[in-house]
C-alpha cells in the first residue's frame, strides 16, 4: 500500500486527458454532431448507442446506462479498480503519478510491503519444497491423491506444507517480516511461533499475483480444520477471492465465474477442468467480492448448500448483492443437493453433469420471487403485507434501469394474484412516471441544475448573482443546493472532473442523471439560457416561498422573523435577480 493519490493530480489528470481520445484508443469512435459514437463495449448491440461527450469529459450509454469519466471507463473497459485506472490513465497522458507521503505508526516505509510480498513468495516456495522433501509432506502428497489432485494441479495452485515444528520458518526468514505477515504468532512472554503447522498450505493470490495470505489444513481430522492468514497489511479477507489469480491465467474473459465456499472446492474443480471458481475465504460475499468478480464476468453463479443454512445463505449474499445490480450483470444461484459440497457433487456427477448444473442454476430473479412466494403465506394478510414491505424494500435498492424496472414489473403481476392492497406497488409506479416524465422533459429547477452539472463553469454567473437560497423554496432545493456547494468547493474545469468528486458518493446516480439529460442547447447559447432559466428559477421560488408564508400567516400567524422576510419578500428587495 503506497500514499494517496493526490486529489488535485486526479483533477488535473481529467482535464490534460481527452476522454474521446482515450476511448477512441481502445473502441474506434465516430463522430456525429457534438457526440462521438460507437458500438457499446459494455453490451452487445448491432446498432450505436455509445456516446463520447468531449465537453463534458463523459461517455453513456442509451442501451445498458453505462456512463462516466474517463477513469470510470477505463474501470470498467479494462477490469481495474480506482488506483490501477488512475495509474493507467497517467500513463495515457505520459505523466507519473506522484503519492502522497504517509506517516506509518510503527515507523513501516512503503517499501516495506515489498518486503513483505517477496518474503511470502519465499515462504510459499519453502512450503512447496517441504510437500517434496519434508518425510511428512509426502503424507500430505498422499492425502492430496487420495482426494485425487495431481501434481499438475497442485503445482499450478503452488499448494505446500508447512512441517509440524514451531520454530521453523523463524530460524530460516526475517522474524520481525514473518511477523508483519502474520505467519508467526506472537506470545507474551514467549517465543514467536510459526502460526501453521502441520498443514497443507494454499497461498491466497491477489488478482495481480501477489501472495497476499496463506489458508492451511489439517492433514486429519482434528480442528480446527482449516486456519487463514489474519489481516495483515496485504491481506484483507473480504476483498480477497480464493483461486481467481490462477483462473485469470486460464481464461482472462471467462463467460461466468462460480463462487463456491472452499479452498479444496476450488482445487478440485480445476482438477476436473472446471477453471471459473472462486472462493470466498469463510466470510460472507461482500460488495467489494462483487465489484471485483463482475469486472472479469458479467454471470456469477453462487452455491450453496441446499440446507437451511445454505438456503439463508443464500439469501443474505442475495441482499447483499442487489444494490451491484446494474445493466447487463447477471446472479444465478445454485442449490446443491443435501450434504454435498462443489468439490463431492463433482466427484459424484463428473464434469459434464456438473456444469449442466451449472448452467441451469437459477436465475437471481426467479430466486427472489420464489423466495417470496414459498416462505410467505400470500393467502393470508401478514404474507401479503410482508410481500408489499419487504419485497418492495429489496426492488428500492437495485439501481435505476432495465433490470429494477423488470423487478417491479414482475412483482406488480405477482402481487395481481396475489393482493388487492398494493399501494407500495402503486407508490412506485407514480414515482418512476414522474421520474420518466421529469426524464423527458425536465422541470426548470431540474433543468438549471442539469446546465450547471454538465457546465460547471456557470457556477460564475450563480455566484455573480449573490442568490440566498436560505429563502426559497422549490423541488429538489436542498440537492441543488448540495450540487452548488460540491462545485463551489471543488471548482471543476468540466463535468469528468466533477463526476470524479462524486465517486461512491450518495448523490452520484443522481448527478449522473443529471448529466445524461439531452438539454439541445448549442453550445454559444448555453450561458443566455442559463441566465434566463437560473432568473426564472428564482422569480417562482421567491412566489412560492411568499405563497408558503401567506398561508401560514392565515393558518397560524407568522413571528417576527417571518413577518420581516415576507415584507422584505413582497418589496423584492432581498434579490438582486434582474
Ligand atoms: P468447509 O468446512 O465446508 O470446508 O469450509 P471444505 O472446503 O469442504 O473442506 P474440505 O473439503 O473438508 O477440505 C469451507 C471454507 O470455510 C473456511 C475455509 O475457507 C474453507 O475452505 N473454513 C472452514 C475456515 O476458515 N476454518 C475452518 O475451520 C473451516
Ligand atoms: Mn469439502
Amino acid at each position: 500500500m503506497s500514499g494517496r493519490i493526490p486529489r488535485e493530480f486526479i483533477d488535473d489528470l481529467l482535464v490534460r486527458v481527452d476522454i474521446v481520445d482515450l476511448i477512441d484508443s481502445h473502441v474506434p469512435l465516430k463522430k456525429t454532431g457534438n457526440n462521438f459514437v460507437a458500438r457499446c463495449p459494455f453490451h452487445a448491440e448491432k446498432t450505436p448507442s455509445f456516446s463520447v461527450n468531449r465537453k463534458k469529459q463523459f461517455f453513456y450509454c442509451f442501451g445498458c446506462g453505462a456512463s462516466g469519466n474517463a477513469i470510470s471507463f477505463l474501470m470498467d473497459f479494462s477490469h481495474l479498480d480506482f488506483v490501477e485506472a488512475v495509474e493507467d490513465l497517467a500513463g495515457f497522458a505520459g505523466v507519473e503519478v506522484p503519492r502522497e507521503s504517509i506517516e506509518y505508526p510503527s515507523g513501516q516505509k512503503k517499501e516495506d510491503l515489498n518486503s513483505l510480498y517477496a518474503l511470502m513468495e519465499q515462504v510459499a516456495a519453502f512450503y512447496v519444497e517441504q510437500l517434496r522433501t519434508n518425510d511428512e509432506g509426502k503424507k500430505a502428497v498422499e492425502y492430496l491423491k487420495n482426494r485425487g489432485i495431481g501434481g499438475d494441479c497442485a503445482g499450478d495452485f503452488m499448494l505446500g506444507y508447512a512441517p509440524d515444528e514451531w520454530q521453523t520458518l523463524a530460524s530460516r526468514f526475517n522474524p520481525q517480516l514473518l511477523l508483519e505477515t502474520g505467519l508467526l504468532v506472537s506470545k507474551e512472554g514467549g517465543q514467536p511461533y510459526d502460526r501453521f503447522r502441520g498443514r497443507i498450505m494454499f497461498p491466497i493470490r491477489d488478482k495481480r499475483a501477489r501472495i497476499v495470505g496463506f489458508g492451511g489444513r489439517v492433514l486429519d481430522d482434528s480442528l480446527p480444520k482449516y486456519l487463514n492468514s489474519p489481516e495483515t497489511p496485504l491481506f484483507h479477507k473480504g476483498k480477497e477471492v480464493y483461486g481467481l489469480y490462477e483462473l485469470l491465467k486460464k481464461n482472462t474473459k471467462p463467460k461466468r465465474i462460480l463462487v463456491v465456499e472452499g479452498y479444496m472446492d476450488v482445487i478440485t474443480l480445476t482438477q476436473f477442468g472446471i477453471h471459473y471458481a472462486v472462493a470466498t475465504l469463510g466470510t460472507a460475499t461482500s460488495q467489494a467480492h462483487l465489484d471485483m468478480l463482475f469486472r472479469f464476468s458479467s454471470e456469477l453463479v453462487f452455491c450453496f448448500d441446499g440446507d437451511k443454512a445454505g438456503r439463508e445463505a443464500a439469501w443474505r449474499a442475495i441482499a447483499a448483492v442487489f444494490p451491484s445490480l446494474k445493466g447487463g450483470r447477471q446472479i444465478r444461484i445454485m442449490l446443491l443437493p443435501q450434504n454435498h459440497d462443489p468439490d463431492s457433487l463433482m466427484r459424484e456427477e463428473g464434469p459434464d453433469r456438473f456444469n449442466d448444473s451449472v448452467e441451469a442454476a437459477q436465475f437471481l430473479s426467479d430466486y427472489f420471487f420464489e423466495h417470496f412466494s414459498k416462505d410467505l403465506k400470500l393467502s393470508k394478510m401478514e404474507g401479503r403485507s410482508s410481500l408489499r414491505n419487504e419485497a418492495a424494500s429489496y426492488l428500492e435498492q437495485l439501481p435505476i434501469g432495465a433490470f429494477r424496472e423488470m423487478m417491479f414489473e414482475k412483482l406488480s403481476s405477482l402481487a395481481k394474484q396475489h393482493i388487492l392492497d398494493n399501494e407500495a406497488i402503486l407508490a412506485y409506479k407514480k414515482q418512476e412516471n414522474k421520474h420518466r416524465q421529469k426524464s423527458g422533459r425536465p422541470s426548470l429547477s431540474r433543468f438549471v441544475m442539469a446546465l450547471l452539472v454538465q457546465n460547471p463553469k456557470l457556477i460564475d454567473i450563480v455566484e455573480q448573482k449573490e442568490i440566498d437560497w436560505n429563502y426559497l423554496e422549490f423541488d429538489g432545493i436542498e440537492r441543488f443546493k448540495n450540487i452548488l456547494q460540491m462545485i463551489t468547493d471543488i471548482r471543476p474545469t468540466n463535468y469528468g472532473v466533477l463526476l470524479e468528486a462524486y465517486r461512491s458518493h450518495s448523490d452520484e446516480l443522481v448527478v449522473k442523471k443529471l448529466a445524461s439529460l439531452d438539454l439541445l442547447i448549442p453550445d454559444d447559447g448555453i450561458e443566455t439560457e442559463f441566465c434566463d432559466a437560473l432568473d426564472r428559477l428564482i422569480t417562482q421560488a421567491i412566489k412560492a416561498k411568499i405563497e408558503k408564508l401567506l398561508d401560514k400567516e392565515k393558518a397560524e400567524g407568522l413571528d417576527a422573523q417571518e413577518k420581516e422576510l415576507l415584507r422584505k419578500m413582497l418589496t423584492a428587495k432581498l434579490f438582486s435577480a434582474k
